[in-house]
């Protein structure tokens, strides 16, 4: 068993977040996603120019140059040591060699800082390091007061459709009609993901999504625990990509601002989000009650399950707990935004039909199903969030 992602990336000769910048061009589109990036995130670009910036995990450099044009003065820390002639030779091609102080070939709990950082950025790996707290504290110990620390990680229940899609391949995968593989992952899944603008190949996302062992249940991130974390590490939340601030607080600007009350404010918001972030799609709920969390919860749990091991009981569970939540969205009267649960309700029906499909014996249908069906074509929850934290006093 593999222990760290970076390993697995290695043995699989995987660069995840390759793109090969021919030129100059490429790389002004790429940094103009950057921007919309930091743009949702609130920390505009000036705030790097000048900055000493420790990048943890860059892979072959793409972000990197783009801090770096954004004047940012980096020392990154990247484990998998084959990505470190990519990181070089983009910086001289792009003329940025001034700009890289350090390229460092250890993990992140590995590193010791020379100094301390004004923004630290790791994205794209975080929650695979457990417990939470090791690397709080080991981020806590490089940052200077105030500084940014900007993440990314795989969270708990906008992940659910990517367990979904692990489930659905694993069961169509174990009939001998199909077998294991990419070209088995093609019939599923090409028509879905050519229904999305990618910078890469299908063959690269079997690999870092259905095939790693990193994303499952147990290391996605629930915020909640998160926020607990980092306000024990010494971290206030500065901003994050979906939103974990309370959005609807209505107070005096000037009024005393706790950190603690921040942060539970923030928390109960994340509660009454947790079905958004599941079907990517507006959904906030007005409380959440134990009936809807537990029903949340065991649709996650069991679905992963389903990765490991088909069961057509664990199925029609599942599936009991798709109909316990679409009843409580209709009673509690769920805010859409539009006046209707009409996309929440499809996404619902989609997975209901999915889990259908795979407790039934005919794998050929549930192929059919994942090559037409708009819903499931269109449907990514929301795997990926971003936070950005300042270090307190
Ligand atoms: C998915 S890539 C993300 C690349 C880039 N940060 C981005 O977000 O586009 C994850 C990177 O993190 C690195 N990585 C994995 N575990 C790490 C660890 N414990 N410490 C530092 N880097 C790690 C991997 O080698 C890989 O280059």
């Amino acid at each position: 068993m593999l222990e760290t992602l970076y390993e697995y990336y290695s043995t699989q000769g995987l660069r995840p977040t390759y793109a090969g910048f021919g030129g100059d061009a490429e790389l002004s589109k790429y940094a103009e996603l950057r921007k919309n990036v930091f743009h949702r995130l609130m920390l505009p670009p000036v705030v790097f120019a000048g900055k000493r910036l420790l990048e943890f995990g860059p892979d072959t450099g793409e972000n990197s140059l783009v801090f770096a044009n954004w004047g940012a003065r980096l020392t990154l820390v990247e484990p998998n040591p084959e990505a470190h002639p990519y990181i070089r030779g983009y910086f001289s091609k792009f003329g940025l060699d001034a700009c890289l102080e350090e390229v460092v070939a250890a993990s992140l709990l590995e590193y010791s800082a020379p100094h301390k950082f004004d923004v630290i950025d790791a994205e794209g790996f975080i929650y695979t390091i457990q417990p939470t707290s090791t690397w709080v504290k080991k981020l806590s110990e490089c940052l200077e007061r105030d500084g940014f620390l900007i993440i990314s990680h795989m969270e708990l229940y906008g992940g659910f459709i990517e367990l979904l899609t692990k489930a659905i391949y694993q069961r169509v995968a174990r009939d001998p009609a199909y077998g294991a593989g990419i070209e088995t992952a093609k019939k599923l899944f090409l028509t879905k993901w050519d229904s999305i603008q990618h910078t890469r190949k299908i063959e690269s996302w079997f690999m870092d999504v259905i095939e790693n062992p990193f994303v499952r249940r147990k290391y996605f991130i629930d915020p909640v625990e998160l926020l607990k974390d980092m306000h024990a590490g010494g971290f206030r939340l500065y901003s994050s990509w979906p939103n974990y601030r309370d959005a609807l607080a209505m107070q005096w600007i000037k009024a005393p601002l706790s950190p603690e009350h921040e942060m539970l404010s923030s928390i109960s918001f994340i509660e009454q989000s947790r079905l958004s972030h599941l079907l990517g799609c507006k959904c906030f709920l007005p409380g959440i009650g134990g009936e809807l969390s537990d029903a949340l919860a065991s649709l996650v749990s069991i679905t992963d399950e389903l990765i490991d091991e088909w069961s057509p009981d664990a199925c029609v569970s599942a599936r009991a707990c798709v109909d316990g939540i679409d009843g409580q969205i209709r009673r509690l009267c769920a805010a859409t935004g539009d006046g209707s649960l009409g996309a929440a309700s499809s996404v619902l029906a989609m997975i209901r039909s999915a889990l259908q499909l795979m407790g039934m014996n005919d794998t050929g249908q549930l192929v059919e199903f994942c090559r037409t069906d708009k819903s499931f074509i269109s449907s990514w929850g929301m795997p990926n969030h971003h936070a950005i934290f300042q270090r307190m006093a």
